[in-house]
């Protein structure tokens, strides 16, 4: 997967949706400029973050967010406006009347950003930590056929499996505004390095997996990503997004 600086003026076709790579290392430049464009609520959610790596982090992410989003909406990115649905999920309050949908995720110095028009997406992306009892973790929030293929892989691929299926139940749950409120067994996904991307089952809904569509992610090798979208009708664009400061 080629990470590309984005092109001057940016077009977003309707079968798109274009996926952001950013680095939100802090500097004391880039969190002035990035604070600066913030509204009072983010800056006040900025200020309660206890260590101030976290607060940098948030700063960076919703800064780069805000710039990313008004390349294509040809305002400026001070100037937009968020709201939030129950459970969290971010959307544009203004421009009011627009269409672009977008989602983000961060793990360590890495976000990923979703954009696309008319479309509901959802991403995640995690570092991969092999201090992580991945064996547990399943036993308590995967299905019991997604364990099963976990314990098919030798103990070296299972981390990856492991946060295969982590990313792609997370960024299903996230597209559909969810996020964490249904338990993550609930739906069924592929995990196993080898195959393709899939999102199998959804135990509230069976008819709600032929709405979305999934894609794998690969933005390095410690990392596990994925995206998803509504119909299937879509492909991805990558850029990387190239800080000022
Ligand atoms: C969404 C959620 C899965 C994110 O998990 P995560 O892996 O810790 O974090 P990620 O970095 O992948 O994503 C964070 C981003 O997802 C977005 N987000 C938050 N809630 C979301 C939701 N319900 N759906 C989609 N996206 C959401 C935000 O942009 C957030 O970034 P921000 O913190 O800068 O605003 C998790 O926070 C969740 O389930 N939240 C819902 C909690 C809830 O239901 N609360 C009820 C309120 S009463």
């Amino acid at each position: 997967m080629e990470w590309r600086s984005s092109p001057p003026t940016l077009t977003l076709p309707m079968d798109e949706v274009q996926i952001w790579r950013a680095n939100l290392q802090a500097n004391p430049d880039a969190i002035e400029t990035y604070c600066w464009l913030l509204s009072p609520d983010e800056q006040e959610r900025a200020n309660r973050f206890h260590f101030q790596k976290d607060r940098n982090r948030y700063v960076m992410a919703r800064g780069i967010l805000r710039v990313i989003l008004s390349r294509y909406l040809h305002r400026l990115p001070q100037d937009l406006q968020f709201r939030y649905s129950p459970t969290g999920k971010p959307s544009l309050a203004h421009p009011s009347d627009s269409p672009l949908c977008f989602n983000l995720s961060h793990s360590g110095q890495l976000a990923l950003y979703a954009v696309a028009w008319h479309r509901e997406v959802g991403i995640d992306v995690e570092h991969i930590r092999l201090e992580r009892d991945c064996e547990h973790i399943a036993e308590r929030f995967f299905a019991a056929s997604e364990q099963a293929d976990l314990n098919q892989l030798s103990p070296k691929l299972r981390h990856q499996g492991f946060f295969n299926g982590w990313t792609r139940k997370e960024a299903f749950l996230k597209a559909t505004g969810q996020g964490l409120t249904i338990p993550l067994d609930q739906i069924v996904v592929s995990l196993l390095p080898k195959e393709p991307a899939q999102i199998l089952h959804t135990v509230w809904n069976p008819a709600e997996v032929t709405r979305w569509s999934i894609q794998a992610l690969e933005v390095g090798n410690e990392y596990a990503a994925a995206v998803v979208a509504a119909g299937q009708d879509w492909q991805i664009v990558t850029w990387q997004f190239k800080r000022l400061c």
